[in-house]
Order: structure tokens, then sequence, then C-alpha cells
């Protein structure tokens, strides 16, 4: 196992649209072990692909931080989206800063887990929020682009001034 070096704003990557997975092979399965030691290593509560700078449709997440528990997300599909919730948010892309993003509350996830099996459950609370925050980093989203545009730009200024 390995840390990877986190991806930081503005690095290209992270606006990229990822590819879809259509084989879970050794690479990805080694990706997905190092990613989990990275999220703890970085005190993280989710990780995707693009942020260690594999652009691949995988993510993880741990809302509970505790050993064991991650959650692996391949090919996520965010259905069913009802509610509306705005919570402090960050990102390990863009240390130092964090802000109050709207999200939805509840939704429905289809993904393949990592032996490529298909499930759908239905999601709500801190999880739900990681899955949308890490289901945006796979089409090249960062929190920041949730905000109106004068938010953004003093948050980027305060970014870029800790730098
Ligand atoms: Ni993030």
């Amino acid at each position: 196992m390995a840390i990877l070096s986190i991806r930081l704003y503005p690095d290209k990557i992270l606006r990229k649209k990822c590819q879809v997975v259509t084989k879970i092979t050794a690479e990805e399965r080694k990706l997905i072990k190092d990613m989990i030691e990275t999220m703890y290593s970085a005190e993280g509560v989710g990780l995707s692909a693009p942020q260690v700078g594999v652009s691949k449709r995988i993510f993880v997440a741990n809302p509970s931080r505790e050993r064991g528990k991650e959650w692996v997300i391949i090919n996520p599909r965010l259905l069913k989206k009802t509610g509306q919730e705005i919570l402090s948010e960050g990102c390990l892309s863009l240390p130092g800063i964090s802000a109050e993003v709207k999200r939805y509350k509840k939704l429905l996830l289809k993904y393949e887990d990592l032996s490529g099996e298909e499930r759908v459950i239905p999601l709500e609370g801190l999880l739900a929020r990681i899955v949308q925050h890490e289901t945006d980093h796979l089409d090249g989203i960062l929190f920041i682009d949730r905000l109106g545009i004068f938010k953004r730009f003093k948050l980027l200024q305060k970014f870029k001034n800790k730098r």
C-alpha cells in the first residue's frame, strides 16, 4: 500500500471528466487500496481518483472515519434526488478553505462495488453529501463551483494567500 500525493487546485486533472470503468482489474484494486490509505492519512471522509491523478470514475468514502467501513464507489449515478440542505464543506484538493454548500438531502445511488456488482441504495445524511461532492469530482466540478461568483472569488483569494 502507498500513500498517494493529492492533486491541488488548480491542477488540470481536477477539471477533466473521468472515464467510465469497464473492468475492475488488479490495477484498479491497487489504486482503491492506496486511495483508502491516502484518505485516512489526509484525515478526509472522501477521495476521488482524479484527486490522486487518475481520471477514472472511482471514489472512496468513509463518513464514520472508522477503519474497515470504507465505501468503494465505481461508476456512480445519482437518481431520485430530493430535498435540500446547506452545510459546511471542504475538499482535500483545496486545503484550508470551506464554505456552506447547498446539496440534495436524499438520493438513490446506483453504482458498482469492488467486485463489479451493480447496486442501488438510498442515501441521506453525511454519506449522501460526500457522494454528491465526489461524483462532482468525476465530472471535473469542485465545491467552489457550487457557490455564487462573489463567494467563490473571496474563497479562492483566501486559498491563494495560504499557499
Ligand atoms: Ni473534494
